[in-house]
């Protein structure tokens, strides 16, 4: 059984145009141990099943239609508030998009990495406070960080608490959404290799969020492409790289620079995702493919399973091939 199953989800936001459908038909199951990267540009809905997925939606004003979310054989739909909390953090810990900016600027991080452990678990404060000092040096920050208020840190130094805080309870599933977005690229780099460490050293599960497909190729086993609120292709990451299916992932690899390979030209993708209150009739990608036919523009594209695990959702391919 993998440790999340993810079935048919459909999520909405409630906009003054009425309800803006997010995520259209999203299912995914997740290995223990395994890391998932979810990729898309901006506004396609990674965030949303990061959300999604503690049922956090609320938060901004959606929630969740239909299907199942089951995890560790628990479906989260049906659980109470309680019950709910118990897992939030404790099971599942979200590292949510911005989190940098989101320690609280007048608690020293230390405090807030406490009162976290000890809002789950009856220990000591000063059994708190040494685990809390332990996973800072896991991290790789000094003791005395536990005395820093967020604002004495930099941004590199601010995620790295963050991804302590996350680790603390010992989770089975840490969800990270853009964990080096607001990074420079030295900070960036040193981020990745220290979430790359913790995973094979933990055997965490993961789910790694960006729009930055190179991000993903470092630290994930499989990769999610999603485009306006749906899954537009599935796959192992080498094999992903290397024959993308979908026009939207090949079009996405040429955006970015590949830290793996020898330089290469790039073309970035021309346009925008479009609005998920109008997505596009047909193929909802047909508007900016280069590959499109009439019937893209009619007929919506199933996601189909290659075999082997892939998955794409586009007329150019057929069931198995
Ligand atoms: N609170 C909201 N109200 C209405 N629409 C929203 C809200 N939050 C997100 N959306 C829309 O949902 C889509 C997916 O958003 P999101 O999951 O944040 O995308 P991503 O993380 O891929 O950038 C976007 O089109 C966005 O405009
Ligand atoms: S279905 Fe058509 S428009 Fe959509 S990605 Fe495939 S070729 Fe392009
Ligand atoms: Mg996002």
């Amino acid at each position: 059984m993998p440790l999340l199953a993810v079935d048919r989800l459909v999520t909405h936001y409630r906009t003054t145009d009425g309800p803006v459908r997010a995520l259209d038909d999203v299912s995914f199951t997740l290995e223990r141990g395994t890391s998932l990267g979810i990729a898309g540009e901006s506004g396609c809905g990674k965030s949303t099943v990061a959300l999604a997925l503690l049922r956090l939606l609320k938060l901004r004003g959606g929630g969740i239609d239909s299907g199942r979310i089951v995890f560790d054989g628990q479906s989260l739909r049906e659980l109470s508030k309680a019950e709910l909390n118990r897992i939030r953090w404790a099971r599942i810990a979200l590292i949510p998009q911005a989190a940098i900016s989101g320690l609280n600027p007048v608690y020293r991080v230390g405090d807030q990495i406490v009162e976290a452990i000890r809002a789950h678990r009856s220990v000591s404060r000063s059994q708190a406070l040494e685990r809390a000092g332990a996973l800072l040096t896991r991290v790789g920050l000094s003791e005395s960080t536990l005395r820093a208020y967020p604002h004495e840190m930099s941004g590199g130094m601010r995620q790295r608490a963050m991804i302590a805080m996350a680790l603390v309870l010992d989770p089975d599933l840490v969800i990270a959404d853009e964990p080096t977005t607001a990074l420079d690229t030295v900070t960036q780099a040193q981020i990745l290799g220290l979430l790359r460490r913790l995973q094979r050293d933990l055997q965490i599960a993961t789910i790694f969020v960006s729009h930055d497909l190179s991000v993903l190729a470092q630290i994930c086993d499989r990769l999610i492409v999603m485009y306006a609120g749906q899954i537009v292709e599935t796959g192992k990451v080498a094999e992903l790289f290397q024959s993308p299916r979908h026009p939207y992932t090949e079009a996405l690899l040429g955006s970015f620079p590949d830290i793996t390979a020898a330089p290469r030209p790039m073309s970035p993708l021309p346009g925008k995702p479009p609005e998920l209150s109008s997505p596009p009739r047909g193929c909802r990608f047909h508007p900016r493919c280069p590959e499109r036919t009439a019937r893209c523009e009619q007929v919506e594209p199933d996601l189909l399973g290659l075999g082997g695990g892939r998955q794409v959702r586009c007329h150019l391919w057929s069931e198995g091939s």
